[in-house]
């Protein structure tokens, strides 16, 4: 029997994901439909329910609705518990909700896979503490990097974050005029700044020799982007490879089955 699949968000007509799921299935030859599902602002768990009692198997969940699915799921894998925010739900034959958030995951595989980029022993900057740096946090610590900045525009929402994660010892959290004289290897942009075309305030210096920029919109050059580039990163990457392998991710919970990224990401580019 053809099982089906979907992502839902508000907007959805640009979503990637139909696209990325039907070359999965089709390359790992299993028997699946993937659709996209547009959900009112205010009827997010209803329209999920109808999926599910449709006979639907598992959702990808895009904005705005990260933190209601986390809320909807009845069951959470760690990521998802500690992210406190979920991008895909698996419908189980017991009526179990698994929630879970493969994003970190996601980020960390295109780093160290596609962009040859290990993070055992490197010192990561974390820009934002939104949901979208709280989904990467406890992935990209379990890489052992040496230090962990989180920095944000109020501050005060990086040393929650932080306080959230205080059993790591190597996560530090401050305002941008903290990174002063700083240097990391890997600089990774989770805030929302790229939309409004804006750069946060990042010294001049903060790239190490060899320091890698990842931006983790995709589809523009952001001001983040750039100032890399002006600014002595040695590798500039946007967030396409993430969206894909964040996909693969879900695909491996749904199916079992972990798809090949290389070809479809290399698709999405051209
Ligand atoms: P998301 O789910 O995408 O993370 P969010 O939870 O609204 O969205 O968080 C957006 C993040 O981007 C926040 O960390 C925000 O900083 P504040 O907490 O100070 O609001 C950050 N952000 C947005 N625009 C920014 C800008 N122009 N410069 C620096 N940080 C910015």
């Amino acid at each position: 029997m053809t099982d089906r699949y979907a992502v839902i968000g508000n907007p959805i007509a640009h979503s990637k994901s139909p696209l990325i799921h039907a070359a999965f299935a089709r390359q790992t030859g299993q028997d699946l439909t993937y659709e996209a599902i547009l959900a009112p602002l205010d009827g997010f768990a209803e329209r999920v329910e109808k999926f599910r009692v449709e006979g639907g198997k598992g959702l990808n969940v895009t904005v705005p609705f990260k933190v209601e699915a986390w809320r909807l799921a009845s069951q959470l894998t760690e990521r998802a518990r500690l992210a406190q925010a979920v991008n895909t739900l698996k419908f189980e034959a017991d009526d179990t909700i698994l929630g879970d958030n493969t994003d970190g995951a996601g980020l960390v595989r295109d780093l160290i896979h596609n962009l040859g980029c290990a993070l055992q022993g490197k010192r990561i900057l974390l820009m934002g503490a939104g949901g979208a740096a709280r989904g990467v946090l406890l992935p990209l610590l379990e890489q052992q990097p040496v230090a962990l900045f989180i920095v944000n525009r109020t501050p005060a929402k990086a040393h929650e974050l932080q306080q959230q994660f205080s059993a790591y010892s190597q996560v530090e959290a401050g305002s941008y005029q903290d990174l002063a004289e700083r240097q990391f290897d890997v600089v990774i942009n989770a805030t929302s700044s790229g939309l409004s075309d804006e750069l946060p305030p990042l010294p001049p210096g903060v790239f190490a020799a060899d320091g890698l920029a990842y931006e983790m919109m995709y589809g523009r050059d952001t001001p983040f982007m750039k100032f890399a580039r002006e600014h002595g990163a040695a590798c500039i990457a946007d967030g396409l490879g993430m969206l894909v392998e964040q996909a693969a991710e879900a695909f491996l919970l749904w199916r079992g089955v972990r798809p090949e990224t290389e070809a479809v990401i290399g698709q999405l580019r051209a």
